[in-house]
């Protein structure tokens, strides 16, 4: 057979693509035909592109694996499923079967637990918002709050008063635990001593009781020995609250921020050297809260791990829909999704498969997404050979905080779908049409009349004279 004329191509040689640990995901070549045994043509021709995928074989897989990594190394252990990392109602149904309680961050992610049949008492409420109303809810209802100001706790208090009895809550603490930068912005400064001030005004209120202590020390956290200081910090304080204020800590909190097997742009390792595996992270914490635990105390160890639960679950098929050669001599391609759909491809890199295989020499290529902004790009430099038009890209890991930072922006949101254990596929979010993104907006009686159009008007003022 004739083989394809491909025109000869001189492009710089770029620096990064190959470090001494070997290729890195820059290099982009890897097909895949299917996900979970369902190939990508017929997840495309059923359901269209792009196209979320999230694999619940995968998710169940992977949130056993870190609740095993705690449980069998600390025996009060609970998770709550970070929501914001990904509230879909299916994807929350799945981690609420394998025994996660719900961590909210809002009034909206707290209803929407409850709708989904989480028990108040089964919620961790925390987020620096918490509107009155939604927090006297929550307390009725037997929610575990965690206040992020002091502002919160006056709130609190009237919530106290209104409910005629003391409240039970957790304080959130902020401190240095060597990773950079701090997350100082929640919770109370723990090194300043302002969260101690905190607990001393509560304690004086006397309306409030503080059974909880909670920290987040941020996100994709590549060093287990920060968690070790998180937790040898926190409950040194839980100590000193028993002692100087008599209050007795049920739980310790330590937030989310495991990473999961992705790459942050700018890091230089490729994700399975540099991300350490979630049993250092449970060694770490475990070993550190035997070592500073009052002989016969084991508070309640709680989780709110997020992306590294689901990030590796998710994936998004998207399709080349044009390619250009760009005037610094750099391929391009033009996808149906961008930034609109992949939030996080702003700070992360992410492996990109293609669906065939094909035999060319691969050159450096910049992904754009569909929309008319410059700002819409979903890969800046990889490695990829030339793509006709049609060829699928499979984008991973993409579960965590996209199908809940997307937006809908110029485009409407694709379908997402669920493959079962028997390689079902269950759409879980419909794709949008014009009545989703017009159902809540308004029209004025006298915007409804539109303009007359340029010839009409014309007509109109050679009558009157
Ligand atoms: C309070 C809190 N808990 C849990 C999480 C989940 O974090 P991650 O997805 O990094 O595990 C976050 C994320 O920002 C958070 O703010």
């Amino acid at each position: 057979m004739k083989k394809k004329y491909e025109k000869p191509l001189i492009f710089k040689l770029q620096t990064g693509v190959m470090n001494k640990y070997g290729s890195t995901p820059y290099y982009s070549r890897i097909t895949r035909r299917g996900l979970d045994g369902v190939p990508i043509k017929d997840l495309m021709d059923k359901f269209g592109s792009p196209l979320f995928v999230f694999s619940e074989e995968k998710l169940r897989q992977r949130c056993r694996d870190i609740h095993r990594a705690f449980s069998t190394r600390y025996p009060n252990v609970v998770f709550g499923w970070s929501y914001k990392t990904n509230y879909l109602s299916a994807i929350c149904a799945v981690l609420h079967q394998e025994g996660a309680i719900a961590e909210v961050v809002s009034e909206m992610e707290y209803d929407k637990a409850r709708k989904l049949g989480i028990p108040g008492h089964d919620i961790i409420f925390n987020g620096p918002h918490k509107s009155m109303e939604a927090m006297e809810k929550a307390v009725s209802e037997g929610a575990m709050l965690n206040i992020d100001h002091f502002d919160e706790i006056y709130d609190m208090e009237k919530v106290a008063d209104k409910l005629g009895k003391k409240i039970k809550v957790g304080i959130r603490l902020n401190m240095d635990t060597g990773i950079q930068p701090q997350w100082s912005r929640f919770g109370f400064n723990l090194d300043s001593g302002q969260a101690m001030h905190a607990a001393k005004r509560i304690s004086g209120g006397g309306k409030l009781i503080i059974n909880g202590l909670h920290c987040h020390i941020g996100t994709f956290i590549l060093d287990p020995n920060a968690y070790a200081v998180e937790v040898e910090k926190m409950v040194r304080f839980s100590y000193e609250l028993e002692d100087h204020l008599g209050f007795k800590i049920e739980y310790i909190d330590i937030g989310g921020g495991f990473p999961s097997v992705s790459k942050l742009k700018g890091t230089y390792l490729s994700p399975d050297i540099a991300v350490p595996s979630i049993e250092e992270f449970a060694e770490k914490i475990t070993d550190a809260l035997y070592q500073n635990v009052r002989p016969g105390d084991l508070p309640k160890l709680m989780l709110e791990t997020g992306r590294a639960i689901i990030d590796e679950a998710g994936y998004l098929i998207t399709t080349v829909f044009a390619s250009k050669r760009l005037p610094d001599g750099r391929k391009a391609y033009i996808a149906d999704a961008g930034v609109n759909l992949l939030f996080t491809s702003f700070w992360y890199k992410f492996n990109i498969e293609i669906d065939r295989e094909v035999p060319c020499a691969s050159e450096p290529s910049i992904i754009y997404g569909p929309m008319c902004m410059n700002i819409d790009v979903i890969d800046e430099g990889s490695l990829l050979p030339p793509l006709e038009r049609g060829t699928r890209l499979i984008f991973s890991p993409v579960g965590a905080y996209n199908v809940t930072q997307w937006a809908q922006f110029i485009e409407y949101r694709p379908n997402v779908v669920l493959i079962g254990k028997d390689g079902t596929v269950d759409i879980i979010r419909e794709a949008e049409d014009l009545t989703d993104i017009e159902r809540r907006e308004k029209v004025p009686e006298r915007l409804r009349q539109l303009a007359k159009k340029p010839s009409e008007k014309g007509k109109e003022s050679g009558a009157k004279k």
